[in-house]
């Protein structure tokens, strides 16, 4: 194990993506449960809201560096200057609808900026092999992916486990499946002292509001349509971002190198039943609704199918269970509890990321499902 979970000073966690959803957590969690120092490395894309990090909390050991991780150069400039002990690549185009809308970002960022980091990782990592034999022997590279690589596991009670061969359905899995199959091969090839994670969907603050969960929160308690795909029968496995960012942090430090750990919460719920379980809190937490609005469960609009639409996904976490001890913190119930008061309790982050970008997104993507609909009635 690296160290710095029992609080030794001196280790660096590099966090690209930590500006992000994910990323944001797993820079809180590392600030707050160990002595950690922190550089995170963030373009700042439309995702990423450096709020989301509450960094003045960290007592001087975090810094940001603002970059993009296709940049070769940028990146060498990084590892040199802060020489991490362990990578934790989280930097990523995640929505799967953006996805298909204009694949190209997907393409760079996962695929090309993957590559790029792994090559500047291993350039840093033989380096060390010289001058630090010690450091190089604890360097890890830990890749944060999905479980959508899996692809789809509708029609069987199977549930994605760690030999399950990828068979990804959109540009956004497609791209996480390369970036993983690149990461293996560096391993593999080159002895880069890798690992990788393979998660459900997350909920929890900071998420982003064309996800489902915020978006869905959001939407109500403006008293806007709750825009649900197709049927809305589609099953997903929810994780509190918390409890994955912990286990982030239990892989990157305590799992074996080359290994796979799939990471999930044992919550499996249709896309219909997470609408209405928001609805139902709303009621309760927000009693006090737009005009017009007699209650949020009214707002549900069944809008055109996704294309491509996966309808199962499901975790087995038992390796990293067995294996490394973690196990999630919050049921869906707790963790969609707090979700839900905490965007009632933040209108000004919600405020801040909900730029004329996001505008033009809602616009354009729901718009065009809107006359989708029109044409399908
Ligand atoms: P996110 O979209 O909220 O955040 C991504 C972050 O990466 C943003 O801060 C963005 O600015 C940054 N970024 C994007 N392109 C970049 C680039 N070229 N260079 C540097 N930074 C860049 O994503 P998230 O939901 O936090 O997901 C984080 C990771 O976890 C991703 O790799 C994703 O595939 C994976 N993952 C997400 C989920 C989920 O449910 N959200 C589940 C499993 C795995
Ligand atoms: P999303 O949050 O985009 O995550 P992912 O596609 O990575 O699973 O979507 C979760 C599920 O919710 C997915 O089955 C698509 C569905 N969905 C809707 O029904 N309506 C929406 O407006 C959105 C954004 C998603």
């Amino acid at each position: 194990m690296n160290g710095f979970r029992s609080g030794v000073k001196g280790q660096l966690v590099l966090v690209t993506g930590g500006a992000g959803f994910i990323g944001s957590a797993v820079v809180r969690e590392l600030g707050k449960s160990t002595r950690a120092d922190i550089v995170n490395v963030d373009k700042l894309t439309y995702a990423g809201n450096h709020d989301s990090v509450g960094a003045e909390a960290f007592d001087g050991r975090y810094t940001f560096v603002r970059a993009d991780i296709c940049d070769a150069v940028a990146m060498q400039e990084v590892f040199e200057a802060y020489r991490p002990d362990v990578v934790m690549h989280l930097a990523a185009e995640s929505h799967v609808d953006r996805s298909i809308a204009g694949p190209a970002a997907f393409i760079e960022t996962n695929i090309v900026g993957t590559y790029t980091l792994l090559e500047v990782a291993r350039t840093y990592w033989e380096g060390l092999g010289l001058s630090d034999p010690e450091k190089a022997n604890g360097f890890r590279f830990h890749h944060v992916s999905t479980d959508e690589v899996y692809g789809d596991l509708y029609g069987t009670d199977d549930l994605f486990r760690e030999a399950t061969p990828y068979a990804p359905s959109s540009p956004y899995s497609a791209s996480k499946a390369g970036s993983d199959h690149l990461v293996r091969a560096w391993q593999r090839t080159f002895g880069l002292p890798t690992l990788i994670s393979n998660c459900s969907n997350n909920y929890g603050p900071y998420q982003f509001p064309e996800k489902l969960i915020p978006l869905m929160i959001l939407n109500a308690r403006d008293g806007k349509p709750l825009p649900v795909y197709g049927n809305g029968q589609q099953v997903r496995d929810w994780l509190y971002v918390e409890d994955h960012a912990r286990a982030l942090i239990r892989v990157a430090t305590e799992g074996e190198v080359g290994e796979t750990y799939n990471i999930g919460g044992h919550n499996e719920v249709t896309n219909l039943e997470v609408v209405e379980r928001i609805c139902e809190l709303l009621e309760e937490l927000a009693p006090y609704k737009p005009e017009g609005v007699n209650h949020y469960r009214d707002l549900i609009t069944f809008v055109a199918d996704r294309p491509g639409h996966d309808l199962r996904y499901a975790i087995d976490a038992s390796k990293i269970e067995r294996e490394l001890g973690w196990v999630p913190s919050e049921t869906f119930e707790t963790g969609l509890r707090k979700t839900v008061q905490w965007y009632l309790d933040n209108g000004d982050w919600v405020e801040g990321v909900t730029s004329g970008a996001y505008r033009d997104w809602v616009e354009k993507h729901y718009g065009e499902q809107a006359v989708d609909r029109a044409n399908d009635g």
